[in-house]
């Protein structure tokens, strides 16, 4: 994108909960010449997250946020936005939903990857319901954050075709794939309008 070229880096924290594919995924991508943004934060509210292993390996800051308390825990995580100067939250497997509050204090700046072609398939278990309801497809989306969960402005979405036979674990394991393709295409076009 020419209009990132020279430009100064976009500072991203990406929120997880579980293995962390799409964080790993998401530096790997911040570490390319033009990428036009840097991880420099990982958020966890699991302290077992596999994910964070790589917040390690590439030396981020990571915070494991203790969620027991949900006012709490969002003052802490917009303390450390603030210290780190985050300019773009990429939820990438966040099973918390984030309230109201906090977003409209992010307004505009939190993206969410989510296994479904939204607007079907909010929440949980996407897969396993697309097969049930005899889908053609599943897919992927990634959408802004709104106070609704999985409702925010769509940025980009895949298809993904469900084969005769599929499980939801073998579907999953497809639609991760263009995951990985998508999150980084997706963030691209937001850091132009950011
Ligand atoms: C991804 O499939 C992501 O779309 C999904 O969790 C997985 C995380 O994988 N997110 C949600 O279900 C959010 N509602 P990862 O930890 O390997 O990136």
């Amino acid at each position: 994108m020419p209009r990132l070229i020279g430009a100064k880096k976009k500072n991203i924290a990406v929120f997880i909960s579980g293995n962390g594919s799409n964080l790993q995924n998401l530096i790997k991508h911040s570490l390319k010449k033009n990428s036009g943004f840097i991880v420099n934060l990982v958020i966890s509210n699991k302290i077992k997250a596999k994910g964070l292993k790589y917040a390690k390996k590439y030396k981020i800051n990571k915070k494991v946020i203790n969620y027991r308390n949900i006012k709490m825990a969002e003052k802490n995580i917009l303390k450390e936005l603030k210290e780190n100067k985050i300019n773009l939250v990429c939820l990438a497997g966040f099973m918390k939903i984030l309230s109201g509050n906090f977003i409209k204090k992010f307004k505009g700046k939190i993206i969410n990857i989510h296994p479904s072609l939204l607007p079907k398939y909010k929440g949980l278990k996407t897969h396993q319901k697309a097969i049930n309801n005899n889908e053609k497809y599943s897919g992927c989306s990634v959408h802004y954050v709104n106070s609704k969960l999985d409702s925010g402005k769509i940025i980009l979405q895949k298809k993904v075709k469900i084969l005769k036979d599929d499980t939801d674990v073998m579907l999953a394991k497809r639609v991760l794939k263009q995951e990985h393709l998508l999150y980084p295409k997706a963030l691209k076009k937001v850091l132009t309008n950011l």
